[in-house]
């Protein structure tokens, strides 16, 4: 343990440790970062204390974190999906809007490309996000190549700004990129409470959507209709009719009533798998006979990230919050998470 860095910031947080010399200086900053992995008990790996204060190659840009949102991204990292453990110690988050050294409001994209790579960012090879190759964003600074900044609306806060670069953005190019949907169609979204799912909610009704939503809570269904939801179901319902498209991040649980869901032709976009990646029936006759379409979707691209910060400037359209904590209190939001007791984004500050 390297002593005099501030540490003391909750009774269960850690100050870093003599593996993360050479990342940094020693003057600490706080964050939220894993130093061991925890396969099935994703909150016992994570730990809220300091860290060094991160160094910026050339063509990088340090930003002071104002407000950074939790994803299920970093439980997935707690239990080392996606984080190999020769990558630790590590910082979580890929979220975060703050101001960089020029003094400009930014919302970080969390792509983290070749530079020498030449279109979608999001089809890179060697792509990685915040917290999977380098450091990521919750704590008290972040360190990203210049051209991740993105300009943060006026009119967007801090909390609303750092809501949009993961789930937001996901659900962007779910909906307006990869569905083929038009202004009109009715498309399902499998759960309600999520990040990505209240975004799909958002902008789907936004942009003139019939939007029907499943969900396995009863408050959860009540709470899509006021973010939008034209119909509300129980999970695996039967539906009125069946849909242009589905929204699919749930996974194995809901697949096979998804893919039961959709008029021939029709689309499953899919960007999640959190009840697992094996469903019971994956339905591959009806894929073929219906001529179903299913597509894969990660992400977006800086420059539909610039768009839905404009979409939500034009139609006054902003994330749904579930909590929002000082940083400090982490712990408390990755639980609520990790519980599935969330309907929208949990987002943790900064002085
Ligand atoms: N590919 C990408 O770029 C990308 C980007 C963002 C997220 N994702 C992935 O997308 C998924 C959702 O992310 P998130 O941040 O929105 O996570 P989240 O907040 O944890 O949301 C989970 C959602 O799944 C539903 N759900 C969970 N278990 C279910 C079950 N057994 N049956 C029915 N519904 C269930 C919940 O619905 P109810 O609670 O309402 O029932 C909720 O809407 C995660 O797997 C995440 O890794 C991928």
């Amino acid at each position: 343990m390297i002593t005099g860095w501030p540490c003391g910031v909750r009774s269960d947080t850690t100050c870093g440790d003599a593996a993360v010399a050479g990342i940094g200086n020693v003057s600490g900053m706080l964050a939220t970062f894993v130093t061991s992995l925890s396969p099935d008990d994703p909150l016992s790996a994570l730990q809220v204390g300091h860290r060094p204060s991160p160094v910026v190659p050339d063509g990088w840009a340090r930003v002071r974190v104002k407000a950074a949102s939790l994803n299920h991204h970093d439980l997935w990292s707690l239990r080392g999906i996606g984080l190999p453990a020769d990558r630790l110690p590590m910082i979580l988050g890929c979220d975060a809007a703050g101001i960089d050294e020029d003094g400009n409001e930014v919302v970080v994209h969390a792509v983290i490309g070749d530079p020498d790579y030449r279109g979608d960012e999001t089809l890179d090879p060697k792509r990685s996000l915040l917290s999977e190759r380098y450091q990521g964003a919750l704590a008290d600074e972040v360190v990203v190549p210049r051209r991740n900044l993105v300009p943060k609306p006026a009119s967007l806060s801090w909390v609303e700004a750092a809501c949009l670069p993961t789930a937001w953005l996901t659900a962007y190019r779910m909906l307006f990129t990869q569905s083929g949907l038009k202004p009109g169609d009715t498309v399902l979204v499998q759960g309600a409470g999520g990040g990505v799912a209240t975004a799909l909610i958002r902008l789907g009704s936004a942009a003139g959507m019939r939007v029907w939503v499943t969900s396995r809570e009863q408050d959860k269904r009540e709470r899509a209709i006021d973010l939008g939801a034209a119909q509300v179901f129980d999970s695996g319902a039967r539906l009125p009719d069946r849909v242009e498209a589905v929204m699919e991040t749930v996974g194995a649980a809901t697949w096979t009533h998804s893919v039961r869901s959709l008029r021939p032709g029709g689309t499953i976009v899919i960007s999640g798998a959190t009840s697992g990646p094996n469903p019971a029936a994956t339905e591959l006759n009806r894929i073929f006979f219906l001529q179903l379409r299913v597509i894969g979707s990660t992400m977006g691209t800086r420059e539909e990230l610039g768009r839905l910060l404009r979409f939500c400037e034009i139609t006054g359209v902003r994330p749904v919050i579930d909590c929002v904590l000082p940083l400090e209190e982490a712990r408390d939001g990755f639980a609520k998470l990790e519980a599935g007791d969330v309907v929208g984004k949990v987002v943790f500050t900064r002085p």
